[in-house]
């Protein structure tokens, strides 16, 4: 085979500066960061389901914390989450039930499990019953918290679109550092189980106008948490 030389710079191939790896940084135990995993295809995808999901039967809202509206809107299937405690209905809202966790959205749990772990096994006694679906603004932020209103602590599975943000993954005893600091970008998987379920996490920023063309999303970005909640009924 000939040696690339310079003529082959000006030949267009499907392999952009896109597919070169983002920097990964070590993660504490329990917690994986898969850049790309989802294709410009499936978040298309994604992004036409958000928008049927966030019509209802119960529409998009900004959950209240201790009085005040979130920045972030959220759209939940199989349990409807409010601070904080899960529901079947939306009590906070307009009583209704909320939509199931489709088959096919428990399916991409166990497959995004096994995907971040390595291990074929990881997903064989996943089933997430609940899925938390947040939009970002510009302008949206979320605080440093802990996912802990599930009973259980099975992992969370985290998906995102359209404008990266800056997610900022923390310790399980507090708010404050040490904390690790990275970009999560459309398509972007991050998974955070074991000794890391219970870390404090949060989203000080999302950058404006960098959601890829083809996304599904031309502002504003989608997260897409799916956990088990160890609720009956
Ligand atoms: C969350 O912590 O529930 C959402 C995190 C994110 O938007 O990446
Ligand atoms: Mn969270």
């Amino acid at each position: 085979m000939a040696a690339a030389g310079p003529a082959d710079r000006l030949v267009t191939t499907p392999f952009d500066d896109a597919l070169v790896p983002r920097p990964r940084q070590e993660l504490p135990e329990g917690a994986h960061h898969v850049p790309s995993w989802l294709t410009l295809e499936q978040q298309r995808w994604l992004v036409a389901r958000f928008h049927e999901w966030a019509t209802g039967p119960v529409p998009i809202r900004a959950a209240r914390v201790r009085g005040h509206e979130m920045s972030v809107r959220t759209v939940c299937l199989g349990w409807h989450w409010r601070p904080y405690e899960y529901s079947r209905t939306a009590v906070d809202v307009n009583g209704e039930r909320v939509l199931d966790v489709p088959d096919w959205m428990v399916r991409l749990g166990r497959a995004a499990l096994v995907a971040a772990t390595g291990d074929v096994h990881a997903a064989d006694d996943y089933t997430p019953d609940t899925a938390l679906v947040n939009f970002y603004e510009d302008t949206a932020r979320m605080g440093m918290h802990q996912d802990k209103d599930e009973r259980s602590r099975a992992p969370v599975v985290s998906l995102s679109i359209g404008d990266t943000c800056l997610f900022r993954f923390g310790n399980t005893e507090t708010r404050t550092k040490p904390y690790r600091d990275l970009d999560l970008a459309s398509g972007d998987l991050f998974v955070f189980g074991g000794p890391s379920r219970l870390a404090y996490h949060g989203v000080p920023k999302v950058h404006p106008g960098t959601a890829p063309s083809g996304c599904g999303l031309d502002a504003g970005r989608i997260n897409i948490t799916l956990r088990v909640t160890g609720l009956d009924g």
